[in-house]
């Protein structure tokens, strides 16, 4: 049996040679326009601050956080063009969230996306303010593209939460928080671990969770739906953070457009840390079969979300 999005859509039938790079290129235009036109000029935004906020949207990333969204909406039988305000929405809180992360009261980095941080082009409070701009931003423009207004609040209502202080920043507040402390301090490895897991699923998980969950609603999708690309998306999220924090231990700045061999200086809480790097990549691996596992209820227009999967464990940057 394969999931249906609810009324009488049908599952699109996936190109089975498609690969994950022709798909993505196929749709990263249109991303980036969408993403370009909410960043366009508005009346009564400063110019500086302005600035800030394209610079940051608009840098060079590789955008899986929209990808994600509009893929989770295909598989359920909707399209890229109501998937986009999410789309756009979770990209916004995605780089107001990197912004924020790369400040000297958080973690202090000068590079990212290959590129000065913000609050280096620019200056602290700019970067403050873009971020708490973009914040904002993201679920305004949710609300001005979304003419049905019960998505519409469905759509705000999933952001914000994973956006929130259970989510995105309870994650970062916490993920601070544990450079304070000793895996002794935690109670142990195993302690440590599972205090770690809750950190990754929501200063990371939390917004990939968002995308397929609003993807899958902007389609009107049903619950079955919803509640399984939401489990692929969990185990999608933490597997990212497993080789987020891998590649902060294996690869190069150049490679990565940030700051490389921080996490232990800084004595971050990270998987590598914990368990070593082989048995870091071993978990990364079983989580992406976890996610593989939330999709068997899929045909194969979740194909992409599959191969999305498998790109986390592939990954150089
Ligand atoms: C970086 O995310 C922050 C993490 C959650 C690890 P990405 O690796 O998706 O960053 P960009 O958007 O491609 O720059
Ligand atoms: C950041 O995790 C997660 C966010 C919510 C931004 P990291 O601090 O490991 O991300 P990078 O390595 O700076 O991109
Ligand atoms: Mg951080
Ligand atoms: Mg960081
Ligand atoms: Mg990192």
């Amino acid at each position: 049996m394969s999931v249906q999005a609810s009324g009488d859509r049908r599952e699109p039938a996936v190109d089975p040679n498609e690969s994950l790079k022709d798909y993505m290129d196929a749709r990263r235009p249109a991303v980036e326009a969408a993403l370009q036109a909410a960043c366009e000029d508005r009346p009564g935004v400063p110019e500086r601050l302005a600035a800030a906020i394209r610079y940051a949207v608009l840098a060079p990333g590789k955008r899986l956080r929209p990808m994600l969204t509009i893929m989770a909406a295909e598989a359920c039988g909707g399209d890229m063009e109501s998937a986009m305000p999410s789309a756009v929405a979770a990209e916004m809180i995605h780089a107001y969230s990197l912004i924020h992360d790369d400040l000297p009261a958080m973690d202090d980095d000068d590079l990212r996306r290959g590129r000065p941080t913000t609050h280096i082009e620019f200056d602290e409070a700019t970067a403050i303010l873009a971020g708490d701009a973009l914040q904002s931003m993201a679920f305004a423009h949710l609300h001005q593209s979304t003419s049905d207004t019960t998505k519409s609040a469905a759509l705000i209502g999933t952001l914000a939460t994973a956006a929130g202080p259970a989510g995105l920043v309870g994650g970062q507040a916490d993920d601070l928080d544990a450079e304070k402390y000793t895996v002794e301090d935690f109670g142990g490895a195993v302690a440590a671990l599972k205090h770690l897991e809750a950190i990754h699923h929501r200063k990371t998980g939390a917004l990939f969770t968002a995308c397929a969950a609003m993807g899958a609603i902007s389609a009107g999708a049903d619950t079955n739906a919803v509640s399984a690309l939401t489990d692929y998306a969990k185990a999608f999220g933490l597997a990212f953070q497993i080789t987020d924090d891998l590649l902060d231990c294996t690869s190069t700045d150049e490679q990565l457009g940030k700051r490389t061999g921080k996490d232990d200086g800084r004595g971050k809480l990270t998987y590598p840390g914990l368990m070593g790097l082989d048995r870091a990549r071993a978990h990364a691996e079983s989580t992406i079969h976890m996610a593989h596992e939330s999709l068997q209820l899929f045909g194969s227009s979740a194909q992409r979300l599959r191969k999305l999967a498998d790109f986390v464990l592939e990954r150089t940057n």
